[in-house]
């Protein structure tokens, strides 16, 4: 080790014994934000000598661990980035062709350092709180403009997790549809063999275990031939009503179909149509919307976000009117401030899983917003034009090397194409990949007689000379040798309008709302970038003590990697052999990831942590089928659970069992035990979240695990809480069978204004053989998944794989003591906080020495009761005051959820402590009559600087106390851009793309 100056100005580690003896760069001090002095202050303020004694009294006897974590001692930045460009390196960047909804494309410059880089956009939360999220907010209206207007359906949602989800879930939309209108009843949903693989396998696998029926068939002969074909074999019944069918536009073999005769045919069957389509190929192309569909879907990767191996990429859904309100997913609406004024918000919240638990139509909380913006972003600085003309040019680039395929002799599959050339091979697929990869070129090979090759923004004219060269050679033998520019018949560009016939061709105006057409250069959209985001509170500006969601640093260390491109520039599905790093990377995670939780093996697949449920659960049903329980269906879920276990749980084909709270949060065993005793031998899980929702070690679990063991059910624990375990406790040692994490929250990948996050799952080892498959081996044969094999639940075999060096660097960096000290601190800093605040509002729930965890839950309910003033006015309050506010009435109604993480430095927390105390005497005035609660400063709050600087003021309270109730604002002052939103409005109208322009006015 590095001797260290003492003269040095180190900052000190919270463990004063180690803090002198680090060196300068060492990051944990980094990342942990309280100095040595502070977190003696901290100590003395809850009555504990040491970090150690204050965890030894909170964290029960019964689940702690006290062995040093399996994970190696903590890097410095420069050693960490070291190693990830070891293992960028040992990826190999190649012209990827391969298509199957994976694209290359070229991200903005400015659109990269402006957002994905940029830490006013990447460390904002989910706009739950819309005053001080509209501009973010607006950039995904944006977002949903684009998919609306290029898809040619009215409704579209601010992003979904991937192409293969979003299918899935406009299958189980249209099933619902369907039966809602009765006639259908639970009909099946047949899904054309042309659509991608890897959305055949975990379409299935969704509907499988969600009870849908879902078949796999060539439509493109029509409807009638399909069903007949189906009747035949046995398959589907001819009396079988159809709830929808799902086609691709264009399909996997890259044919563009006319699909209007069996879009006609679907609708005279009484079913829905979903169509998986294409972003920049709509640019061209006849939408669905024309064709006649109720359903769009796809990916938005192609609009400027990097391949990252997989993920993290926007899907997105769009729908016709009638079906908006089933819609999953987030949608941003538009409605007016209390001034009037035109604000944006979440709209239909109701529909979220939060609130319809079992009852949700999804799953879905995390999306991938950050991606959303910026493929939206890509679509304001091209406009309809730049789209239009790359598109035109991914085009021109396949016709061109169509045309020096066929001159060369290769079987070009006749049929219109956009972007990808399908040529016949017979027998030599294998040669011909082979050859294209000495090139330096990735395609695919559907079967053994095909080949693939999709173009894209980044074809050149020379690839596509030198590809087509390299086909002929290795197809036809003929050898001819490879030489730009020297192929007879391949020319630089092709016609576009050779291979798109007249019915295919898109005649409809796109994006022609001004916020398309007035970013164009790059000062105009880095202003405008610059505009949106200072609109917004993230992490950039002050800490967001949202309890249940983690929202500690992200380091510039642990993000700088991620847009290398020897990270960023892999396809998901290149050979093996190239992309060694990646797995290498992947791997070193899992298992310490496994080491950390005291699991067996992880999965990295799920790409949140609703997916990590539904994996996890789906494994859990896997094992009971193996060993012929496949009955078991029950899962018991404490009432206090995020309403995600509920959905999740649905979806994997269970019945959610409510298990009571009692009073103190824990779960209550005699209801437990009553709940075994009848639904006994149908028990297949009980899912706890551990700390519990309710912010607090229950001393209890063990037992609660034991009970549900001992009646042959399994034990998810829900680890989105797993920052107060990490180096204490592990799940997997204190009675778990499968968690998931949320690396999103534990493990710093940023939130990102609401996505991506990655729902690694963890299980013991009776359940390693069920963790999920690989979506694009898993359906190659065309085949159903056999019964008990674990099936894919996202579109890759590693997820959101792009944003894992986050996580990665972040272990590397903290190292096992480092680890362990971040979830000290965090449990520090939550006591310190509840000490701090309980005076003024009583903290809810504490456990084991009075202590709660890492959060802790604040109860204004008595404070309401008595003024009036509720928690959401303490939310608004806050904003004046600069901050985010905690989580608003989850898990319990009228209630603040707070969690510092060990990030914020002791500063910061006395500076939320004095706000809070501030609005504490502000409601002690309302309860003196000072104002009536209508009157205050919370129900006024937020306040623009246009209110407070208008001539006329007509408030019970000043200027000042409105915009500056505290003197440090003076110096730094946030001024929240709208005022207090009205929700019910805006559902009530729901207006969920760009606003005209006069309405700002
Ligand atoms: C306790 C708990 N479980 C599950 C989830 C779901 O995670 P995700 O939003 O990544 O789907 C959350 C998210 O906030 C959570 O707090």
């Amino acid at each position: 080790m590095t001797a260290v100056d003492e003269s040095l100005d180190v900052p000190l580690s919270p463990h004063a014994t180690t803090a002198r003896t680090r060196p300068h760069d060492a990051f944990v001090p980094r990342h942990v934000g309280p100095r040595a002095d502070a977190v003696a202050t901290m100590l003395r303020t809850l009555g504990h000598d040491s970090l150690d004694a204050l965890v030894d009294a909170a964290v029960p006897a019964s689940i702690r661990t006290r062995a040093r974590l399996d994970v190696p001692d903590a890097l410095t930045e420069p050693e960490v980035l070291a190693d990830l460009r070891r293992l960028a390196g040992k990826n190999q960047v190649r012209e990827q062709m391969i298509g199957q909804g994976f694209y290359p494309t070229v991200t903005p410059a400015v659109i990269r350092r402006g957002v994905l880089e940029s830490p006013a956009w990447y460390t904002a939360y989910t706009p739950y709180q819309p005053e001080i999220s509209q501009g973010r907010l607006e950039a995904l209206l944006n977002f949903q403009t684009v998919v609306a207007d290029l898809t040619g359906l009215p409704v579209a949602n601010a992003s979904l997790l991937d192409e293969a989800t979003a299918v899935a879930e406009a299958v189980a939309l249209m099933v619902r549809a369907g039966s809602r209108r009765g006639s259908a009843g639970e009909g099946a949903v047949l899904v054309d063999a042309d659509v991608f693989r890897q959305t055949r396998a975990v379409v299935r696998g969704r509907a499988d275990a969600a009870g849908l029926h879902v078949v796999v068939v060539d439509l493109s002969h029509g409807l009638a031939t399909a069903r007949a074909q189906l009747a035949a074999d046995g398959t589907l019944a001819a009396d079988v009503p159809l709830s929808g069918i799902v086609v691709q536009h264009p399909g996997a073999s890259g044919r563009v179909r006319d699909w209007g005769g069996v879009v006609a045919e679907a609708k005279a069957a009484g079913a829905l149509v979903t169509v998986a389509t294409d972003l920049l190929a709509l640019t061209l192309l006849t939408t669905p919307g024309e064709l006649g569909a109720d359903i769009a879907v796809g990916s938005s990767q192609r609009l400027g976000v990097p391949l990252f191996y997989g993920g993290p990429h926007a899907a997105f859904m769009a729908v016709r009117q009638g079906l908006e309100r089933s819609l999953p997913g987030r949608l941003v609406g538009v409605s007016v401030d209390a001034d009037g004024a035109t604000a944006y918000r979440l709209a239909l919240q109701t529909r979220e899983q939060h609130i319809r638990r079992e009852k949700a139509t999804s799953n879905i909380c995390t999306a991938q917003a950050l991606l959303a913006i910026t493929a939206g972003m890509y679509a304001v600085y091209h406009g309809p034009e730049g789209l239009t003309a790359i598109a035109t040019r991914v085009h021109e680039q396949a016709v061109a090397l169509a045309a020096g395929l066929r001159t060369g002799g290769v079987d070009v599959v006749e049929g219109a194409f956009f972007d990808t050339v399908r040529v016949s091979v017979p027998g030599r697929a294998g040669e011909v990949l082979a050859a294209l990869d000495a090139a330096g070129i990735n395609a695919f090979a559907p079967d053994a007689d095909h080949v693939q090759l999709t173009a894209s923004e980044t074809t050149t004219a020379q690839v596509v000379v030198t590809a087509a060269a390299t086909v002929v050679a290795a197809a036809t033998g003929a050898g001819v040798p490879v030489v730009a520019g020297e192929l007879p018949g391949a020319t630089a560009t092709g016609s576009a309008d050779a291979t798109l016939p007249g019915w295919s061709r898109r005649r409809t105006d796109f994006l022609t709302h001004p916020v398309f057409h007035a970013h164009r250069s790059e000062t105009a959209l880095m202003r405008y970038l610059r505009r949106l985001s200072d609109k917004d509170l993230a992490l950039d500006r002050t800490m967001i003590p949202l309890g249940s969601c983690t929202m500690k640093l992200n380091s510039a260390v642990e993000m700088e990697p991620i847009s290398w491109p020897g990270l960023a520039d892999i396809h998901p599905y290149a050979p093996a052999s190239q992309t060694e790093g990646y797995r290498e990377l992947i791997e070193t995670l899992q298992q310490r990831l496994a080491a950390i939780t005291g699991y067996a093996a992880v999965s990295v697949q799920p790409n949140a942590g609703s997916q990590g449920e539904l994996a996890g659960l789906l494994a859990v049903r896997g094992y009971h089928a193996s060993r012929g329980e496949g009955h078991r269906d029950v899962c018991l879920i404490p009432a206090s659970a995020h309403g995600t276990n509920a959905a999740s749980a649905a979806l994997a084909g269970m019945r959610v069992v409510v298990v009571a709270t009692a009073d103190d949060g824990t779960v209550e065993l005699d209801d437990l035990r009553a709940k075994l005793a009848q639904h006994g031998p149908d028990v297949a899980a009980i899912m706890i979240t551990y700390p519990s929702t309710h912010g607090v070690y229950e001393s209890e679990v063990t037992t609660v695990c034991e009970l549900v063991h001992a009646a042959g059910g399994q034990v998810y624990v829900d680890g989105a809480n797993l920052n107060a375990l990490v180096g204490l406790a592990q799940p997997g040692a204190f009675g778990g069978d499968v968690s998931h994490l949320n690396l999103h929250k534990t493990f710093a990948i940023p939130h990102g204004g609401g996505g991506p996050g990655v729902g690694p799952v963890a299980v013991a080892e009776h359940l390693v053989p069920f963790l999920p498959g690989d979506p694009f081996a898993a359906d190659a044969s065309g085949a159903a998944p056999a019964a008990g094999s674990a099936v894919p639940v996202s579109s890759t075999a590693f997820g959101s794989a792009g944003v894992l060096p986050i996580s990665y660097a972040y272990v590397a960096l903290m190292g096992a003591d480092g680890l362990r000290e971040a979830s000290e601190v965090a449990v520090l800093s939550a006591n310190y906080l509840a000490a701090r605040l309980d005076a003024a509002f009583p903290v809810l729930y504490t456990g084991p020495g009075g202590l709660v965890a890492h959060e802790c839950i604040l109860d204004l309910r008595a404070l309401t009761a008595a003024t009036g003033v509720t928690a959401e006015d303490v939310a608004k309050r806050l904003m004046d005051y600069g901050f985010h506010a905690p989580t608003l009435a989850f898990p319990v109604p009228g209630t603040l959820m707070v969690e510092p993480t060990e990030s914020e430095d002791l500063a910061e927390l006395d500076r939320f402590v004095e706000a809070m105390l501030a609005i504490r005497a502000e409601i002690d005035e309302v309860a003196a009559g000072t104002w009536t609660a209508a009157d205050s400063p919370l129900r006024g709050a937020p306040h623009t600087a246009e209110a407070v600087t208008a001539d006329e003021w007509t408030a019970a309270y000043s200027r000042q106390q409105a915009a500056y109730p505290v003197p440090a604002l003076r110096g730094a002052k946030y001024w929240p851009p709208v005022r207090r939103i009205d929700g019910a409005r805006g559902d009530r109208n729901l207006v969920c793309s760009c606003p005209p322009m006069e309405d700002y006015a």
